[in-house]
């Protein structure tokens, strides 16, 4: 399947637990980024009887489109199953999706450095693993059987830089390989090293001349973006925690920076407000938009104070209110 993508193109990163459907909204709203990932789900809990509540991590709206699913886990059937149930459609349609709205592609988990995903032998595990990691691309292939983009998300190696890593994936001709420029050791205690993420182009275009390569780690926003593209020759760049800093990281000239308090308080909002008519079943907690207040409530005086008054809501509902007040000067 082939993506209608521009050169270099960008990506806002898989994060879980941030990056769910309300929040892509957020960012599309400020500046779309080309391409979305969801957060990554578990095939094996979604082949299972636990497969409603992981659903909601693969939920999306049609304006999120192009939108790559985002999978893990052990069992080669699973994998083979899921990509099968999203060419197919089923997925989308029992998040009640409508007709001809789906994923973009799959992409393989290969580089969460955590410690339940390693030491179950999934995601970064991989790495030493790859009689498996074969059996899983090769079972999600069949799955997609060519009609959706097969990519794989990883690390430069596992405790040491491992250019055969990814030689082997590169092997398996895949249409993108996201390269975060970090070990599995060194989690993201050191910055990323994007000389191994041009490395790896080269042996791109030796090895697997199709697939994109798309670099990872530290990019701060689009500028920068396009900077570390252009001095490697990359087809791609990914962008995850530079958006908290900018909300309008993806923008060519962000207004970010000199936006007034009103205007971020007025976007925290419809923030909030996307997450209440999206999660209208307590699917995620109010407790999980506190996360996203320092986002939008910093660099003011008082910024802390507010944070603490908003952190307090115990709903939706009472957060927009106390929105409201901040928003007609009661609180300050
Ligand atoms: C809170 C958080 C959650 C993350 N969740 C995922 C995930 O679900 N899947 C994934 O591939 N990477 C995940 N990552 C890694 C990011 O996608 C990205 O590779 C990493 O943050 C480095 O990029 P950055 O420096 O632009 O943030 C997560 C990172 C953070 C900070």
């Amino acid at each position: 399947m082939y993506l209608d993508l521009p050169k270099p193109f960008m990506i806002l990163a898989p994060m879980d637990d941030v990056t769910d459907s309300v929040f892509r909204r957020v960012v599309i709203k400020a500046q779309a980024p080309d391409l979305c990932f969801t957060e990554f789900v578990n095939v094996d809990g979604l082949q299972s009887p636990g497969r409603q509540k992981l659903l909601k991590k693969l939920y999306f709206t049609p304006e999120e489109q192009p939108l790559i699913a985002q999978v893990w886990g052990k069992d080669p059937d699973n994998f083979y199953k899921t990509s099968k149930e999203i060419v197919g459609g089923t997925i989308a349609k029992e998040m009640g999706l409508p007709r001809g709205v789906n994923f973009a592609g799959v992409d393989l988990n290969m580089g969460c450095p955590q410690k339940t995903e390693v030491s179950s032998g999934t995601c970064a595990a991989l790495m030493n693993d790859r009689p498996l990691a074969h059996e899983i691309i090769e079972a999600t292939k069949k799955g997609l059987g060519g009609e959706l983009l097969l990519s794989v998300k990883t690390r430069i190696g596992f405790n040491t830089v491992d250019l055969s890593w990814i030689e082997f994936l590169l092997k398996h001709q895949l249409s993108m390989l996201t390269l975060h420029g970090r070990t599995r050791k060194e989690k993201s205690a050191v910055l990323a090293d994007w000389e191994v993420i041009g490395e790896a182009r080269k042996l791109r275009d030796k090895i697997s001349p199709d697939t994109l390569i798309v670099g990872n780690g530290d990019v701060r926003d689009k500028q920068h973006g396009l900077e570390l593209a252009a001095r490697y020759n990359l087809d791609g760049i990914m962008i995850g925690r530079g958006i908290f800093s900018d909300l309008y990281a993806f923008a060519d000239n962000s207004p970010w920076q000199e936006l007034e308090f009103e205007k971020r308080i007025e976007l925290f909002k419809t923030h909030v407000e996307l997450f209440a008519s999206t999660w209208q079943n307590n699917e995620r907690p109010i407790h999980t938009l506190n996360k996203f207040c320092k986002i939008y409530i910093s660099n003011f005086e008082g910024a802390k104070e507010l944070r603490e008054k908003f952190m307090s809501a115990k709903s939706a509902q009472e957060l927009i209110k106390i929105i409201d007040f901040a928003l007609e000067g009661q609180i300050a």
